[in-house]
């Protein structure tokens, strides 16, 4: 655990992330970590961005943002479902937080092949 940094709410914009919420942890005047949520149709609430800077990890700061953003929503979003898609390293909070596993998801990639168009440049 550290106590020597500060948790800051972020309100929708208002523009385009007109239904994100965020809240950014700092020391000083750096951001050492950060966590949003994001309101959808259907009255759900997709929890999203967790991320917490490599230097800082391990010492709660996470746990921290997610319980603030938790007592967010219990008073202003009843009768939502919650939910998200987590990494190996946020799903143990999930679980503990009573968060129910859906399937696992496994990302995949390939690359676009094909021949590039020939243009013909003369000068
Ligand atoms: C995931 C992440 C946000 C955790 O931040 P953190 O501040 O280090 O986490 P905390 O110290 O608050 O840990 C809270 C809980 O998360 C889980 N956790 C955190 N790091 C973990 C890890 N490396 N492996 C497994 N569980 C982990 C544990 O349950 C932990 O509780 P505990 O300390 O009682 O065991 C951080 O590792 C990170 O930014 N990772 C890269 C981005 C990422 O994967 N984000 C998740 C997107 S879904």
């Amino acid at each position: 655990m550290i106590d020597n940094y500060k948790i800051v709410y972020v309100p929708p914009s208002g523009t385009t992330q007109h239904t994100q919420h965020g809240w950014i942890a700092t020391t000083g005047n750096k951001c050492v970590g950060h966590i949003r949520m994001q309101q959808e149709a259907g009255k759900r609430i997709k929890f999203l961005d967790a991320w917490v800077d490599e230097d800082y990890r391990r010492k709660g700061i996470y746990r921290k943002l997610w319980e603030t953003r938790w007592e967010y929503v219990q008073q202003n979003y009843k009768g939502y479902k919650a939910y998200a898609w987590a990494k190996p390293m946020s799903l143990p909070l999930l679980e503990e937080k009573g968060f129910d596993k859906g399937d696992i998801c496994v990302y995949v990639e390939k690359d676009i092949e094909g021949e590039i168009p020939f243009t013909f440049v003369s000068c």
